[in-house]
């Protein structure tokens, strides 16, 4: 369960704001845990006052340390808790931040009032500062309830539909198009007839079209993101193969373009850190390397030379593997037939089994709905997932029920959820996996020519 703390000094506008929406009845199923936290009630003061005037003068009045690091304090106790606070002079609040502080299960807002609170207490607790947009609102309680609510709808079970809210990655940051109910004509207005066309890949298509055509004349700022991503995947389909992570991470809408100068080429999944990159010489690898900031966690690389930099940057070599790709269109048999969608209940099983991710990352990827499992007589014997930047694996299947195809119907199985969503699948097979390379074969996938190395950053330098 997601818990938002929230420190305030009005918390009864958060839970006024927020119980009577699907964010409070989410609460009362247990989904989520709101506490909102009054810092009022930390003060040592024995008045009750919590601000003070500031130091070198000026406007209106400051709120002190002391109170907010007491109630901070009474909440995360010795625990390292992301805390956000909410300030006009935060980085921009959009969706990508919002799916990112969907993967924590606790999260602190601190919320400011007056003119702000005391630098002092914010250097030890806040772990981002965060703005919801360029005006300033008078106290953060609005903008906190604006994060939670978008953060919130991205929690399964909250929305309460099938699709997870997570999954709207795939949409592209492009606007939505438009979207029409019954009567088919109201003020006289018709409902546009490819809708009615029962052909889904017209409507797809006229979506598409719209959303472009929405999204080029109300936000050109976003378009012109979009239209930088489109033409780069162009560039990188001329060798697909090899180059498919990149193209997918940009089709799907959340791959950040960090560089890209000729041939060299960093592309940059902040939710799960990890940059793409390809490099074609040296001193190109080295430049693009200078232009990335220096706190990613993680380089995909696929030249050795690239490779030999990054260690000289302190990254540790985390695996050799090869990139495989299944390029049709057409979706695969499943030979078995009770494959079903994982949810948290199966963590404990799939962290039983799977050694490469932690159980944060399992829980994570369980949460977002994209772990499949085989039962054979109501008993999970096998799985698999999408890992967070998007390739296919964690596969596995128990010892004592290999051999019977179960491995093949459950990469089949999730190739058609792909396939579905309109995504390319591919994965990573580690170096030396000959099942799982003869596997990927047999299912009518292609291996890229080039090796590729997976490169951690030490927790010391992140
Ligand atoms: N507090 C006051 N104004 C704010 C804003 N624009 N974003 C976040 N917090 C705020």
């Amino acid at each position: 369960m997601t818990t938002f703390h929230v420190l305030t000094l009005f918390p009864e506008m958060i839970v006024q704001g927020l119980t009577p929406s699907i964010i409070g009845r989410a609460a009362e199923k247990n989904i989520i845990k709101l506490n909102p936290v009054n810092i009022r009630d930390y003060t040592l003061e024995k008045h009750g006052k919590v601000d003070d005037t500031p130091y070198g003068g000026g406007a209106g009045m400051l709120m002190q340390a002391q109170p907010v690091y007491d109630a901070h304090k009474a909440v995360s106790g010795d625990r390292k808790l992301r805390t956000v606070y909410v300030t006009p002079q935060g980085r921009p609040f959009d969706q990508g931040l919002a799916r990112e502080l969907a993967k924590e299960e606790e999260l602190i807002l601190l919320c400011g009032h007056y003119e702000g609170i005391d630098e002092r207490v914010l250097e030890e607790v806040v772990t981002d500062y965060v703005s919801i947009g360029d005006y300033v609102l008078t106290g953060g309680e609005l903008a906190a309830m604006v994060i939670i609510d978008a953060v919130a709808r991205l929690i399964p079970g909250v929305l309460g539909n099938e699709t997870s809210a997570q999954e709207e990655s795939f949409h592209n940051y492009l606007l939505e198009y438009p979207q029409y109910s019954r009567p088919e004509t109201w003020h006289g207005k018709q409902v546009p007839t490819v809708l009615l066309s029962g052909n889904h890949a017209e409507i797809a298509k006229w979506r598409l079209e719209q959303s472009k055509e929405r999204t080029k004349r109300v936000r050109p700022d976003l378009y012109e993101h979009y239209e930088a991503r489109q033409q780069l995947i162009k560039r990188l389909s001329k060798d697909k193969r090899n180059n498919i992570h990149i193209m997918e991470c940009l089709a799907r809408g959340n791959g950040e373009i960090l560089y890209a100068q000729g041939e060299d080429i960093a592309v940059y999944h902040r939710e799960s850190s990890t940059c793409m990159v390809k490099a074609s010489s040296p001193e190109g690898g080295r430049r693009l390397l200078e232009n990335c900031p220096d706190n990613i966690g993680w380089y995909v690389v696929s030249q050795e030379y690239m490779r030999e930099l990054l260690k000289e940057l302190g990254y540790k070599e985390f695996c050799e593997c090869s990139q495989l790709l299944y390029t049709r269109r057409e979706p695969l048999p499943v030979g078995h037939k009770d494959i079903r969608k994982l949810g948290l209940e199966s963590l404990e099983y799939v962290c039983s089994h799977y050694d490469k991710g932690s159980s944060a990352y399992v829980r994570d990827r369980l949460l977002v709905g994209v772990m499949y499992g085989a039962f054979v007589e109501n008993r999970l014997v096998g799985f698999i997932g999408m890992h967070d930047e998007g390739s296919l694996g964690m596969l596995y299947v128990e010892e004592s029920y290999r051999g019977r195809g179960l491995a093949a119907s459950l990469e089949a199985y999730s190739v058609n959820r792909m396939l579905e969503r309109g995504v390319i699948p591919y994965g990573h097979v580690i170096a030396g996996n000959e099942a799982s390379m003869k596997l990927q074969e047999k299912l009518g996938f292609y291996q890229a020519k080039d090796t590729f190395w997976w490169m951690e950053g030490m927790a010391e330098m992140l």
